[in-house]
């Protein structure tokens, strides 16, 4: 595959989104072919699943999904994404530019549901396969800035399942993508998201630089 895939992770309200626009327009106007995408939701059938997903948060037992249900569309949606839009992307040699990818598994339903670390990366390999970032930018910020950001945002559209959980389900999220930041360094740039917008898009910029030289 002659693509670049490149991720952004981390907590609500990190500025993925943001950034992922920001780097689309530098990378762009440098002549590359860009793919923006995201998960869950990146397809017409993850959409579907996204709304499942991050349906309103009502607290009834019939709401709401089972621990396993979540991990498995959260996979079934990476399944379908890599399936009509990341493989083809890279396929055709562009820049795939996605807002959470199988980290967010690893941190969500690993670190913060519990389900053992090791089982996810064999599922998250599985749907996976060849399809693996070269760089992955981690937005790192208290939970509680995070918190604050993602409700302004949301304005007052219902909470979902994941802004409804315990701060301590945030902090175990955090810790994870902190792990997974310090397990992985030739891979993972860990980024300080309490930084203003163009620091931060700045701090995105040299990370490209240092670990996918010939792009910028
Ligand atoms: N560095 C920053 N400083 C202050 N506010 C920011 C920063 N980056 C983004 N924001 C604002 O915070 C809110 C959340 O940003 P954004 O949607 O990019 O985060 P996100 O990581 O994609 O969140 P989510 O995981 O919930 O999709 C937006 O209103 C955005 O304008
Ligand atoms: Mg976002």
């Amino acid at each position: 595959m002659s693509g670049v895939f490149i991720t952004f992770e981390g907590s609500e309200g990190g500025g993925k989104t943001t950034q992922v626009s920001l780097l689309a327009e530098a990378l762009r106007a440098r002549g590359h072919d860009v793919v923006e995408t995201r998960e869950p939701g990146g397809t017409s059938i993850g959409q579907t699943l996204r709304q499942l997903l991050l349906r309103p948060h009502t607290g009834r037992p019939t709401d709401t999904l089972a621990p396993s249900a979540e991990l498995l569309l959260m996979l079934a949606d990476r399944a379908q994404h890599i399936h009509e839009v990341i493989l083809s992307g890279l396929q055709a040699g562009h820049i795939v530019l996605c807002d959470r990818y199988a980290d967010s598994t690893t941190a969500y339903q690993g670190y913060g549901r519990g389900f053992d670390l090791a089982e996810v990366a064999q599922l998250n390999a599985f749907v996976c396969g060849v399809c693996r970032p070269q760089l992955t930018f981690v937005l790192d910020l208290p939970v509680a800035v995070g918190m604050e950001r993602a409700q302004e945002r949301r304005g007052t559209a219902a909470v979902d399942q994941f802004e409804a959980a315990s701060v301590s389900f945030h902090e175990r999220v955090r810790e994870g993508f902190l792990a997974i930041a310090r397990a992985e360094p030739e891979r993972v740039c860990l980024i300080d998201a309490t930084q203003d917008i163009e620091a931060v898009h700045t701090a995105v910029l040299a990370g490209v630089r240092k670990h996918l030289p010939t792009l910028l």
